[in-house]
């Protein structure tokens, strides 16, 4: 059997996220080890958990991205309102898009499952300006983007960001964004080698996270 209990309920997160409810949850931290073709869609069926519970108790960057044959991810205690939506990054009809990113950084690493109209959505920029700085021209949008490349992201200028060191125990890049006036792109982009899988269980990773990003002056242009 794959999915067992453990118990690491030292877990400073768990503890201040405790529910008050009418009903008896399972308190339990567990313990899932990921199978062919499973998704974090899949995972939350079977142990019965919300996707976006056990993407921040495993730090994941974004919970769409695909896990990897093998890793394990901790299973997070149920709660009284289990969460499947709040950490995914979705198009939404009535958002504004900018055509470049204030502050930076200038480059963005692709990761698997990246399409160009998912990294434009991740630096809250428009299809059409991103497409206009990767190298080599895009034809569609949505064909997935070579892996491990770098792509140049169109910068507002004047702009700027601050950044500051940060141990990231506990959440998704969106919940971080959100905070810090930044996108998931962006910290995204300063954090390149980011792998939840690598970091010791129960412990943070240090990150760089962006924050405070703002255009300066009325008339700015959009470099690359
Ligand atoms: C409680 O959750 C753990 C994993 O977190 C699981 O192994 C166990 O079967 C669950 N217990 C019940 C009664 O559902
Ligand atoms: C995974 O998916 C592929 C393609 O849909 C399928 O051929 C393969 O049998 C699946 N593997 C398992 C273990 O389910
Ligand atoms: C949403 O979360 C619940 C946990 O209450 C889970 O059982 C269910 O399968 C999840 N739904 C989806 C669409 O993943
Ligand atoms: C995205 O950009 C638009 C237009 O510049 C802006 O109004 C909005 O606040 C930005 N959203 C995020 C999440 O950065
Ligand atoms: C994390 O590391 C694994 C193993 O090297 C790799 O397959 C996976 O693509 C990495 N994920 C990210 C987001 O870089
Ligand atoms: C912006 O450009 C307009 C037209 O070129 C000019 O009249 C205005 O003074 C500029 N504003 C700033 C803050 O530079």
């Amino acid at each position: 059997m794959y999915f067992r209990p453990i118990s690491i309920l030292s877990l400073a997160a768990l503890a201040a996220a405790a529910p008050t409810c009418d009903r008896t949850l399972n308190s339990t931290v567990g313990l899932y080890t990921v199978q062919p073709n499973d998704t974090m869609t899949s995972i939350s069926h079977t142990v019965s958990r919300g996707i976006c519970d056990i993407a921040r108790l495993n730090r994941m960057a974004d919970a769409m991205l695909p896990l990897l044959t093998g890793e394990e991810l901790l299973i997070p205690p149920e709660t009284c309102t289990p969460d499947n939506s709040t950490c995914l990054i979705l198009p939404n009809p009535t958002n504004t898009y900018s055509d470049c990113v204030a502050g930076g950084p200038h480059a963005y690493y692709t990761l698997e499952g990246d399409t160009i109209r998912y990294i434009a959505l991740k630096l809250n920029i428009t299809v059409e300006a991103l497409s206009a700085t990767a190298q080599g021209g895009v034809t569609d949008p949505d064909t997935p983007v070579q892996v491990d490349n770098f792509l140049k992201v169109p910068q507002c200028s004047p702009s700027r960001c601050t950044v500051e060191p940060l141990l990231f125990t506990y959440g998704t890049y969106k919940d971080l964004a959100e905070k810090s006036g930044t996108t998931v792109g962006q910290i995204m982009a300063l954090n390149p080698t980011y792998n939840h899988t690598d970091a010791a269980r129960g412990e943070g990773a240090v990150i760089t996270l962006p924050g405070k990003c703002e255009t300066l002056g009325g008339n700015g242009t959009v470099i690359s």
